[in-house]
């Protein structure tokens, strides 16, 4: 899947969907690739689901980074997007562009990805021209989350939707390689799909786009079990519960002495201990031998 940028599948139902997780860390992306995961995506819901922040504006592109290297060492056989954190790509093409070689150059991704639609398009063309690839990201933007009044569903109505369909159009056609659709009903996001040329990645968007990418934590069910869900995720795991369960049995098993067992332990030489013992008996103080 590493020549996925020269591919670019244009959406129909025999086309091959491609399958993109949102993965954090070293564990979880040796996981997703021993999966045969296509695409890897370092997100930027790291800030929220793996390091506790109320939104993804509180992550900077320094943490993005540290955490891009990390998945990158665990996921040579993927295609890796690293997102461009809030405030690394907004102020100019230029900025946007230094952000970029950070992702390529530090957190060792092989593409970027950024929010927002024909008011990026300048950005787009500036970092793909100079030979990073783009992945787009339309629809529902984190990012601008209080600007679209929260988390919700987006090109519902007439204009939303034509305005969707250009912004998709412009990322497209300034160079981006795929474009996440996030928050969109299906029937918007399969018209969408079908008329562009690169292939859509969606995110609450239905079944008829060219791919699926979820969020690696929650798809596992690795959070609280009363954590915020958005409605299109699926749990295909219950780590938490597991988690919880092994770890009580831990604490269990260290208070009743259970756990170190023999096979856990390392032997010593009964000569040695013997010597130890005899050192104790014959140097040390009574009450310290005794303790
Ligand atoms: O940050 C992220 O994980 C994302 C995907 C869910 C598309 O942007």
């Amino acid at each position: 899947m590493r020549n996925l940028v020269s591919q670019q599948v244009r959406y129909s139902s025999h086309a091959p969907v491609s399958h993109t997780l949102a993965t954090h860390n070293y564990p979880s992306a040796l996981i997703a690739q021993e999966a045969g995961v296509d695409i890897i995506l370092v997100g930027d819901s790291l800030a929220m689901v793996s390091l506790g922040m109320a939104d993804t504006s509180e992550v900077t592109l320094d943490e993005m980074v540290v955490h891009a290297r990390a998945v990158a060492r665990a996921a040579a056989r993927s295609f890796t997007i690293g997102d461009l954190p809030m405030g690394s790509y907004e102020i100019s093409p230029k900025q946007a562009l230094a952000s970029a070689i950070r992702m390529v150059k530090e957190g060792r991704m092989q593409a970027v990805k950024l929010e927002g639609g024909q008011e990026m398009a300048e950005t787009i063309h500036k970092i793909t021209s100079s030979g990073i690839p783009v992945c787009g990201h339309v629809g529902l933007t984190p990012q601008r989350q209080h600007a679209l009044g929260g988390f919700k569903v987006q090109g519902n109505t007439v204009g939303k939707a034509l305005s969707l369909l250009r912004d998709a159009q412009a990322v497209q056609d300034a160079g981006a390689f795929c474009i996440v659709l996030e928050c969109v009903p299906q029937d918007i996001a399969e018209v969408v799909t079908q008329a562009l040329k690169v292939p859509t990645i969606g995110i609450g968007a239905g079944n008829k786009t060219s791919g699926q990418v979820l969020v690696q934590i929650d798809m596992l069910g690795t959070r609280p079990p009363d954590a915020f869900m958005p409605k299109f995720v699926k749990k295909y795991g219950d780590e938490w519960t597991s988690s919880l369960n092994g770890i009580k049995q831990y604490k269990e098993e260290v208070t009743s002495r259970a756990y170190p067992a023999p096979e856990h332990n390392y032997k010593s030489d009964p000569k040695v201990t013997e010597a130890l013992k005899a050192h104790i008996r014959e140097f040390m103080e009574p009450n310290q031998a005794e303790s």
